[in-house]
C-alpha cells in the first residue's frame, strides 16, 4: 500500500488533507504532529485506524523522523510537511517557535528524506511574497520576487530556500506550494474569520484591524488539500505551484458579510489596534496549476463557504469554546 507521512497531519490544513486521502486515495497515512496548542486532534476522530496513524513527536526530532521517514520504501510514497507554527500574530510576540519548527523543523524534513531519497512535497505561504498595492495590476506568480515581512512569513521563506537548495544542491525530489488565506472547518479561534464568527455566537464583537482595507484571496481548506494531491500526483520535482481560487475581498467586506449571516448589523463591529508591519494585500494567480495540472477549485463562492462555516461553528462549540477565553484575552491585552 502506498504510504504518506503528513507532518502537522492534526492542524486546520493538515487534518482537511488526511481527511482527503481517506475519502479519496487508497494510501495509507502517517501523521507527525507535535500537538502544539493549535493542534485539533478532535479532526482526525473516527478515522479508520487502518488507514491513519498518528504519531506525537516534533519535527526537529531527528531520529523520529529518521525512523518514520525510513518506513517510506514503496513507489508513490512521500512526506506532505505542513507542519508549521502559523500565525503571524503570535510571530510577532514570540518568533522563537517559528524559527524552530519552520526553519530547523524543515532542515530536519529535509535531511531525513535526502538520507532516505523519499519524495517531498512542501507546504507554504503566498505570504512570502510580501504585499501588493491595492491597486497592483499584477497578482503574485510563481516567479514573484520573495519578500516577506514578518517573523512568521520570513520562517516559511527560509523554509522555501533550503527545500530549493536541496532540490538543486542534494537532487532532493522535492515540490513546493505556495496557497493563499485558507478557510473552513477546524480553523483555530485565534485565526480572523473562526475568531469573528465565535465572538458573535458566544454574544462578542468583531474586531477588525484598523480600517479593514487589507485584502486577503480565500480559498476553502478543501480546495488547498485537491490542489497537494493533484501536486504530489502530477507536479514537476523542482517546481513551485501556486494555489489559489481568485477569492480576494477586503477584511471590512468579511466582517460585513459575517455579521450579515448571523443576522447583525453589517456595521455594528469594533477597530482595534493594527498589526504592525501589516500586509496589505494578497492575491495569486495560479495559472500553472491550473494550465499545466489541469486543477479546477470546486468548492464553490466564498459566500456559501462563509454560510456553511458558521454553521460548523455553530455546532462545534464543546470543541472551540475551551479555547476562546484564553485567545480573546491575549488580543485584549495587546488592544485587540
Ligand atoms: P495550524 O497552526 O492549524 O496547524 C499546524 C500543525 O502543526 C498543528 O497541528 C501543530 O501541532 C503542528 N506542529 C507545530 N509545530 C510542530 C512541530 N515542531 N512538530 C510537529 N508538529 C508541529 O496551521 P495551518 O493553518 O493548518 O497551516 C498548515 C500549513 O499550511 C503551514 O505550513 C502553513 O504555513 C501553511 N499555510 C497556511 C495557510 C492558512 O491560511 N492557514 C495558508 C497557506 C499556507
Ligand atoms: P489572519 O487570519 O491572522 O491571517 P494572515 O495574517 O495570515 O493573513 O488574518 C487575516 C486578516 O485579518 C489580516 O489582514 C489581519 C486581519 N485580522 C483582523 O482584522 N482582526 C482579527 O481579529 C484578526 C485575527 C485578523
Amino acid at each position: 500500500m502506498r504510504r504518506l507521512l503528513v507532518t502537522g497531519g492534526a492542524g486546520f490544513i493538515g487534518s482537511n488533507f488526511v481527511h482527503f486521502l481517506v475519502e479519496r486515495t487508497d494510501v495509507h497515512v502517517t501523521v507527525l504532529d507535535k500537538l502544539t496548542y493549535a493542534a485539533s486532534p478532535e479532526a482526525l476522530e473516527g478515522l479508520p485506524s487502518d488507514r491513519v496513524e498518528l504519531v506525537v513527536g516534533d519535527i526537529t526530532d531527528a531520529g523520529l523522523l529518521d525512523e518514520l521517514v525510513g518506513r517510506l520504501t514503496g513507489e508513490g510514497d512521500a512526506v506532505v510537511h505542513y507542519a508549521a507554527e502559523s500565525h503571524n500574530d503570535n510571530s510577532l510576540r514570540d518568533p522563537s517557535p517559528f524559527v524552530r519548527t519552520n526553519i530547523v523543523g524543515t532542515f530536519e524534513v529535509l535531511e531525513a528524506v535526502r538520507r532516505h531519497g523519499v519524495r517531498l512535497h512542501h507546504i507554504s505561504t503566498d505570504e512570502v511574497y510580501g504585499d501588493l498595492e491595492l491597486d497592483d495590476p499584477e497578482r503574485f506568480t510563481e516567479a514573484t520576487a520573495y519578500q516577506p515581512s514578518s517573523p512568521y512569513s520570513a520562517s516559511k521563506a527560509g523554509a522555501d530556500h533550503l527545500v530549493r537548495a536541496w532540490v538543486r544542491s542534494f537532487g532532493v525530489a522535492a515540490t513546493l506550494s505556495n496557497c493563499s488565506n485558507n478557510y473552513g472547518p477546524w480553523q483555530h479561534v485565534e485565526k480572523f474569520i473562526p475568531r469573528q464568527i465565535t465572538n458573535l455566537l458566544d454574544g462578542g464583537r468583531v474586531k477588525l484591524y484598523g480600517s479593514g482595507a487589507n485584502v486577503r484571496d480565500w480559498i476553502h481548506a478543501d480546495d488547498h488539500s485537491s490542489a497537494v494531491w493533484t501536486i504530489l500526483e502530477r507536479g514537476e520535482i523542482g517546481q513551485t505551484y501556486l494555489i489559489g481560487a481568485d477569492g480576494e475581498r477586503s477584511n471590512l467586506q468579511v466582517v460585513r458579510l459575517i455579521l450579515e449571516l448571523l443576522g447583525h448589523d453589517p456595521d455594528d463591529f469594533d477597530q482595534v489596534a493594527d498589526r504592525p508591519g501589516h500586509d496589505l494585500r494578497y492575491a495569486i494567480d495560479s495559472t500553472r496549476l491550473r494550465t499545466e495540472l489541469g486543477w479546477e477549485p470546486t468548492y464553490g463562492a466564498f459566500e456559501e463557504g462563509l454560510a456553511r462555516t458558521i454553521e460548523w461553528y455553530a455546532e462545534h462549540g464543546d470543541w472551540w469554546r475551551p479555547k476562546k477565553a484564553q485567545i480573546e484575552a491575549a488580543y485584549a491585552a495587546k488592544g485587540q
